[in-house]
């Protein structure tokens, strides 16, 4: 079961134990970071699930497909370690992933 620690908008920092094979989104959605408005549900459509990913991670990340990269461009906030947490699937290779939700647009 993959730990994750989330820093929130308002710079606070917390940890959730998830289940293998939930969606970072769906984590931070059932850990009550209601922030993150993931107003799509996950089609990777809206960009709302915007995250950044601590960069020691980015290697064991899932590779990002074109709709990810284009709903990102239309991001004002989109930074190097920009991802949409809807496209990432939380494995056990992901255990200690930290991530900071990103400012809303
Ligand atoms: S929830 Fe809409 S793109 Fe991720």
């Amino acid at each position: 079961m993959p730990e994750i620690t989330i820093t929130t908008r308002e710079g606070e920092t917390s940890s959730l134990t998830v289940k293998a094979g939930v969606t970072l989104m769906e984590a931070l959605r059932d850990g009550g970071h209601d922030e993150l408005l993931a107003l799509c549900g996950g089609c990777c459509s809206c960009a709302t699930c915007h995250v950044y990913i601590d960069p020691e991670f980015a290697a064991k990340l899932p590779a990002m497909s074109e709709d990810e990269n284009e709903l990102l461009d239309s991001t004002s906030h989109r930074k190097e370690t920009s991802r949409l947490s809807c496209q990432i699937k939380l494995t056990d290779a992901l255990n200690g992933l930290r991530t900071t939700i990103a400012p809303e647009d």
